[in-house]
């Protein structure tokens, strides 16, 4: 079994001291960064954009995991590249040509994620699952940092694994949203392989600790 990856959320980083936790991220065990972009339009809240995002580039020494929730990324897919993004994340319900979506992520030289909101069932990505490298399944609506965890979540990841096995495809499955070490290990368990961490991490008393219990408790 590959190794399980922690991607701590800046969403719940402190904006005045960014610079601070990002090199607090480079200095722990954490895998990726997770980079939440928010239109106002898609979601009822707005993040931050390409300045900030390019900011962040400059000191992340990881994997920049960046999950648009926005509508119409198609827009937005070249800029992405040119800011250093590793994974790019579009929304299933802000795709009306998913396929066509992830080929041109691809061909921007990106991996290509799909995000699934709560009430999005997994059996969608039946037949573009082999075109995609992650799907983020959401376990909390997205648009905020620090809700509650939705349980309905371990039936998605166990019927996205056999999805996956079923078409022998190589895809990851992140979760993200509410994520904490009540419900690592069960995710883990149910075939999650990346798990996003914004308030538990961030809002800890010693977020690096934090960060470093998380890994060793889903590997
Ligand atoms: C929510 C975002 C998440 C968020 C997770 O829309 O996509 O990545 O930062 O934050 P927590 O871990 O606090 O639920
Ligand atoms: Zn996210």
């Amino acid at each position: 079994m590959s190794e399980k990856k922690i991607a701590p959320s800046l969403l719940a980083a402190d904006f005045a001291n960014l610079q601070r936790d990002i090199e607090m991220v480079n200095a722990s065990q954490a895998d990726w960064f997770h980079i939440d972009v928010m239109d106002g339009v898609f979601v009822p809240n707005i993040s931050f954009g390409m300045p900030v995002i390019e900011a962040i580039g400059r000191h992340a020494k990881k994997t920049l995991d960046v999950h648009l929730m926005i509508v119409d990324p198609d827009r937005y897919i070249n800029d992405f590249a040119t800011l250093g993004t590793d994974i790019l994340t579009v929304h299933y319900e802000a795709c009306t040509h998913l396929h066509r979506t992830l080929q041109a992520i691809k061909a921007a030289g990106m991996k290509a994620g799909v995000a699934l909101n709560p009430h999005t069932n997994v059996a969608l990505l039946k037949d573009c699952i082999q075109d995609i490298d992650l799907v983020c399944i959401m376990s909390v609506n997205p648009g905020f940092g620090g809700q509650s965890f939705i349980e309905n979540t371990f039936e998605k990841v166990s019927e996205l694994k056999a999805l996956i096995q079923s078409k022998n495809a190589h895809t990851l499955i992140e979760i993200d949203g509410g994520v904490t070490s009540k419900n690592a290990s069960e995710l883990v368990a149910a075939g999650a392989d990346v798990l996003v961490a914004g308030s538990f991490v961030f809002k800890s008393d010693h977020p690096m600790d934090t960060i470093e219990k998380l890994k060793n408790q889903v590997n």
